[in-house]
């Protein structure tokens, strides 16, 4: 019989409403993981038709029943009970914890962060999934930057249990051990990081990943390094990858540690170019791989 998530919301723990702003690939799944375990959800986003098609995603996504490999329709019922789209920042201001996705450019955040500090609540933390900014230098400007930190999922969500909790200089011990303990209610392995380029986890997939497309431009076949990547034992090929973050998001990653590690990483130019070229990856259908159904791009 399908879970009864009603049943699992009033458990007096700390975050009983999550903000997400952002209802893009990460805002979707942050979202979903909060449903699946009870937690209530309240997502923003500046377009309306994202806001809309990401709330259909995440209840799509939260009531996938593993045993039917399909959507249950009751599941979904409960689900969009504990969720609600949200008109800008004013409507996140119940949240315990808004958990910011949205595009990676640090001044766009810098001003999300400082309408939506102004309607939270005093001890409602703020954070960041970015993949790539500094936390200390999100934190400028803020009036609380001792509740704010970053707290870094991993694409995509429903697998991937890592979450980094990311400290910036003015992060609070107690923000740091709410995040570890709200990532452990949503069913993640937090580990507690140093700010900085990359963080951790970054830091060491980014080199990785560009070594892989530094291949493919000098004529190796994308599906051989993707097999081969797979034979070592990594879950996925480094391109399809790629095509799965999303080559853009890569491209940017991949610029911010030239600019803090220089020639330790020059990022590859054919990932620049498959961005001009509008092959974006999974998310527009194309990248490495081509996804459109049909296609039979479906990596090794
Ligand atoms: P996305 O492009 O899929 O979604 C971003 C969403 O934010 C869009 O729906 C857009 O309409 C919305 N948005 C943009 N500006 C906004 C604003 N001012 N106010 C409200 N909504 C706004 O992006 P994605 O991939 O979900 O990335 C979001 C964040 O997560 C970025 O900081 C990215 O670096 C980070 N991240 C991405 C990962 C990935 O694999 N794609 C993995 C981990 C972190």
């Amino acid at each position: 019989s399908p879970r009864r998530p009603e049943l699992e919301t009033q458990s007096g723990e700390e975050v009983a409403i999550a903000g997400v702003i952002g209802a893009g690939i990460m805002g979707q799944g942050i979202a979903a993981a909060n449903l699946k375990r009870g937690v209530r959800v309240l997502m923003s986003d500046n377009r309306p038709a994202a806001l809309a098609a990401g709330i259909e995603g995440v209840i799509r996504e939260a009531s996938y029943d593993k045993a039917t490999k399909g959507v249950s329709a009751d599941l979904a019922i409960a689900r969009a009970a504990h969720i609600s789209g949200v008109n800008g920042s004013a409507g996140l201001a119940e949240s315990n914890v808004v958990i910011e996705a949205v595009v990676e450019n640090a001044d766009v955040k810098r001003k999300l962060f400082a309408e939506i500090e102004r309607t939270l609540s005093d001890s409602a933390i703020l954070a960041s999934n970015t993949s790539t900014i500094p936390i200390t230098t999100l934190a400028e400007g803020l009036k609380r930057p001792e509740n704010f930190a970053g707290l870094h999922f991993f694409n995509p969500v429903r697998k991937m249990p890592l979450v980094e909790v990311i400290r910036g200089a003015k992060t609070a011990d107690k923000t740091v051990e709410r995040l570890v303990a709200y990532s452990r209610k949503l069913g993640k392995t937090p580990v507690v990081v140093n700010d900085g380029p990359g963080f951790l986890v970054n830091r060491l997939l980014m080199p990785y990943m560009n070594e892989a497309a530094l291949l493919v431009s000098e004529g190796v076949s994308i599906k051989a390094i993707d097999r081969a990547a797979k034979e070592f034992g990594m879950p996925m090929g480094p391109l399809e990858l790629h095509d799965v973050v999303g080559l853009d998001t890569c491209l940017h990653a991949g610029e911010v540690l030239h600019a803090a590690l220089g020639d330790r990483i020059e990022p590859a130019a054919i990932v620049g170019k498959l961005v001009e070229a509008d092959r974006l990856g999974q998310k527009n259908g194309k990248g490495f791989y081509d996804w459109t159904p049909g296609k039979g791009g479906k990596p090794p």
